[in-house]
């Protein structure tokens, strides 16, 4: 059960089924355009969603608001450094912009960057310093205990070959939330640091999830078995060079993130670039009160109460979900419940988006807003004009804000979840409409069936061409 009480609550709405159907309809069919007031339970991401605690609430209001030197840096940077055992800690408003910076000061034009899977953000920061990013995953047979894990014999062969001169640096991202929220396990972060040893290539972890993962190393590595989580995290952050983190996650707040190294003049050259875009080093885009929530989450998220809390509500869902019909991958892992919407939907081709398909249909069952991690976010269109060419699986994740909902307000989404499964075979697929840039997902407009075909939902009036959809806020 839930290691606490709740102390202040925020009402949730109701929408009638009619104003699903229009705020649908109004958002191109694109969830990221469905606003928060149509949503009863929001489970598109665990990012900045979190419930703060009390603690946290009340560090608020020590925080510091000098512009340079504020004790609330300082105190977040004793956290971190007792955390990671890195000396140089830089604050920065979210993750993305931690990506933007470091590996804009690492990567040169040419370069590889190698991974067990860089998330979008990371692959963009990547490739806009002009390097190649490389995602090489084990291959996992079956439900494994760390499918998060890094390829140790793929990384063996790409540094012994031809292009191992060009590999600048390895990521491994604790957890793999690309690759169904999975951990990575202690032996592999040992194994990728012997080889990196042997071939001169910088280590950094993305430790946005670096919490969850200790606590799934304590419970499906029987060697680590009974260790406080805090002790494996900084084992595994002992092994690397340096870390960025989106804390929207595991620093159990709404806005934040970092950078961590050893090497000062790497760090010097990332406050360099952190002045010109974030801010002054002391505060990297964040209020002085942010990074107080911040050092007091960091502190929390090792509770093994909470974690135990955290993993296990997350495995009763998966459960549920899969007994209500839902082709849920096994294991979960902690963040999200990942579900094979192809397996759900074997009508619905790659390019006429299949997890999109049982997202809006979640939604319009029930006012439940879920991921899709499918074509729309990971295929490409066809340069020569064809069907988007498509992403490997087709996942929808059913991600859980930290401390935020109850197990009835999870009940409600399983009961949501086997009225869409009911009705399958009837959920349409959908196309593109507009789109622009590699991160399309975020803005595209989409429409169901067929191109030419008739634009409703089985069963429903047809859009009306009168009302086009409303701009994103
Ligand atoms: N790395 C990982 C592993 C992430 O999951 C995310 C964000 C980022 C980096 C970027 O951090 O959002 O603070 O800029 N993931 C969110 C999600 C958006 O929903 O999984 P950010």
């Amino acid at each position: 059960m839930e290691p606490f009480r709740i102390k202040a609550v925020e009402p949730i709405p109701f929408p009638s089924r009619a104003q699903r159907r229009r705020a649908l309809q109004d958002a191109g069919f694109n969830l990221f355009r469905v606003p928060a007031a149509a949503i009863t339970i929001d489970l598109l991401t665990d990012s900045g969603t979190s419930a703060m605690s009390a603690a946290q609430w009340a560090a608020l209001m020590v925080g510091d608001e000098s512009y340079a030197g504020a004790r609330s840096y300082q105190r977040f940077e004793q956290v971190v450094r007792e955390l990671t055992g890195y000396a140089e800690v830089i604050p920065v408003h979210q993750g993305r912009a931690a990506e933007r910076i470091l590996l804009g000061r690492l990567l040169r034009p040419g370069d590889l960057s190698v991974s067990n899977t860089h998330f979008d953000t990371t692959r963009a920061s990547v490739e806009a310093a002009g390097a190649r990013a490389v995602d090489l995953p084990a291959e996992a047979v079956g439900p494994v205990a760390f499918g998060g894990d890094l390829s140790v014999p793929a990384l063996r062969d790409l540094l012994t070959g031809p292009d191992g001169g060009s590999v600048r640096c390895v990521v491994v991202t604790v957890t793999n939330n690309a690759g169904g929220g999975q951990p990575v396990s202690l032996g592999n972060v040992v194994a990728v640091r012997e080889l990196c040893d042997r071939h001169g290539v910088t280590l950094l972890l993305d430790a946005s999830r670096f919490a969850e993962n200790a606590y799934l190393i304590t419970e499906r590595d029987p060697a680590q078995a009974g260790r406080p989580p805090r002790d494996v995290a900084r084992e595994v952050f002992a092994l690397a060079d340096g870390c960025w983190a989106s804390l929207k996650k595991d620093g159990i707040a709404n806005i934040g993130g970092l950078i961590a190294l050893r090497d000062a003049d790497l760090a010097r050259r990332c406050r360099d670039q952190l002045i010109a875009v974030e801010g002054f080093p002391t505060y990297g885009g964040l209020a002085g009160r942010d990074l107080e929530a911040l050092a007091q989450g960091l502190l929390e998220v090792t509770d093994p109460d909470y974690l135990r809390y955290r993993a296990q509500t997350t495995r009763w869902f998966g459960d549920r979900l899969a007994d209500a019909g839902l082709p849920v991958l096994q294991p979960t892992g902690c963040h999200a419940v990942y579900v094979d919407a192809a397996a759900l939907l074997p009508h619905v081709p790659p390019h006429r988006l299949p997890a999109t398909a049982l997202a809006n249909e979640l939604y319009l069952a029930g006012a439940v807003r879920v991921s899709e991690l499918g074509t729309l976010v990971f295929g490409r269109p066809d340069p020569d004009g064809g069907d988007d060419l498509p992403a490997p699986r087709e996942l929808v994740r059913f991600a859980l804000p930290r401390r935020v909902y109850t197990k009835s307000h999870l009940e409600y989404v399983v009961e949501t979840a086997a009225e869409v499964v009911a009705k399958a075979t009837e959920i349409p697929g959908y196309r593109v409409v507009e789109q622009t840039g590699p991160l399309r997902h975020f803005t595209a407009v989409l429409a169901p069936g067929e191109p030419g075909g008739p634009a409703a939902l089985p069963g429903r009036p047809a859009p009306d061409p009168t009302s086009p959809p409303r701009a994103p806020h």
